[in-house]
């Protein structure tokens, strides 16, 4: 009777742990869980407004001063509301660490400037948010480190443009605003220079490029991370000795994160799951619609069959994201493409992603306005192109809104 008590505990614990695995597995999971601090009984996650704290002693602020994981010296350094945030990001980006950023670009910024120096060069795919093109064309070129831009779609274009200096390797995937996929674990096999994800329109429960060898990812949090069109906020995740690395130039260039925006990263966190949930299976639906209107000459979104990386996709995304871009027919047939933007309703035309609103914008006058015609060209971007970022409604108030704007305007 004893023994049998015994055996059942036993397996209960074994039932209790395999569970306990279980669950860390998921992903959803560990959006709510991760971050917390082990002491910390506050369900909601704590804000440190502070900027300095009290050291204990002169010897120990000598420490803290040098010591790119100290979190209670002076905020530019480093916070404790940060460092929740930049725990969560590490646990769901799967990496050994995280450091937040005042904001995307703020990330990129200290990514070049960090990590290349006058002489070395940096493969960039063609295919990127604007802002990241201009910082390698006006900051870096400008600094004597050379860029080649190669179409990040082709398959091995970017072992190719890989020389002896090359230093860095650019990509985004799913890339802004036509949505091409970049196989990761083709990139991941080019040894030498730093390769780095801008995931920025595929976050973690969408996909997590560190999984496939990359060595580094980057958020705009700003985005769907944050969640709620109020948090200016970037992250990078991987290596601790790389993170610890780029500690120094972020410090030096005021480029970490605020307290106040890694707390509302941390909130947007605890629903990502729901809302990329409910965005993406959104998104699907509303690009098979497009895909049947007689005005729409052609829609883009990774799930879609039609889509030329589909397979690639699928291997690599849990789903297509929340972002579809369509191009009109014949856009400037009584200034068709810009008339939509003054017919649809429902939909708010601005220039941001991963809200609860759903967006649409004109990345030929907005996002890419500043590239030149043969860059986005390259970039797959004309007049006629529209992204749309899918919100919280009912996708079928933005299929119907969709629909009076298309026949507004024809
Ligand atoms: C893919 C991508 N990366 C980086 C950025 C820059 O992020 P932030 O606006 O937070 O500086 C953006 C902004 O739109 C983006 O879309």
């Amino acid at each position: 009777m004893e023994k049998n008590k015994k055996e059942k505990t036993d397996s209960q614990a074994d039932t209790q742990a395999h569970i306990q695995a279980h669950i860390q597995t998921h992903i959803q999971t560990r959006l709510i869980t991760s971050g917390r601090g082990e002491d910390e009984s506050s369900l909601p996650p704590v804000l440190y407004p502070a900027t300095a704290f009290e050291n204990p002693s002169l010897a120990e602020a000598n420490r803290m001063s040098s010591d790119p994981n100290e979190t209670r010296l002076y905020a530019r350094y480093g916070n404790p509301t940060v460092d929740a945030f930049q725990k969560a990001m590490a646990e769901l980006e799967g990496a050994e660490k995280s450091r937040a950023f005042s904001s995307g670009s703020g990330a990129v910024a200290t990514l070049i400037l960090g990590l290349c120096e006058t002489g070395d060069h940096i493969v960039a795919q063609s295919q990127l948010y604007a802002g990241t093109v201009s910082f390698l064309r006006f900051v870096a070129e400008r600094l004597g480190i050379e860029v080649s831009f190669i179409d990040g779609m082709s398959s091995g274009a970017f072992v190719e443009a890989v020389n002896k200096k090359t230093r860095l390797i650019f990509v985004e995937t799913p890339a802004n605003p036509q949505l091409g996929i970049v196989d990761l674990s083709e990139l991941a096999e080019i040894k030498g220079p730093i390769k780095v994800v801008d995931s920025t329109l595929a976050p973690p429960v969408v996909q997590t490029p560190l999984k496939f060898g990359v060595d580094l990812s980057l958020h705009s949090a700003t985005k769907s991370i944050g969640g709620q069109n109020d948090a200016t906020l970037g992250v990078l995740s991987g290596s601790a000795e790389l993170l610890n690395w780029l500690w120094t130039p972020s410090v030096l260039l005021g480029a970490n994160a605020a307290p106040s925006e890694a707390y509302k990263g941390l909130v947007g966190i605890r629903t990502l799951g729901v809302r990329q949930e409910r965005q993406c299976a959104s998104a699907l639906k509303l690009a098979k619609w497009l895909e049947g209107n007689s005005l729409v000459e052609s829609v883009s979104y990774p799930s879609l069959e039609a889509h030329p990386q589909y397979e690639l996709a699928k291997k690599q995304m849990s789903s297509g994201g929340s972002l579809i871009c369509f191009d009109i027919k014949d856009p400037e047939i009584n200034s068709r493409a810009s008339k939509f933007f003054d017919c649809v309703k429902l939909a708010k035309l601005a220039s941001s992603l991963g809200g609860p609103e759903t967006l649409v914008t004109g990345p030929a006058f907005t996002t890419h306005v500043d590239l030149t015609e043969e860059e986005m060209k390259e970039a797959g971007i004309s007049k006629g192109t529209v992204r749309v970022s899918l919100g919280l409604e009912h996708v079928d108030d933005i299929i119907a809104d969709f629909e009076q704007a298309l026949s507004a305007i024809k």
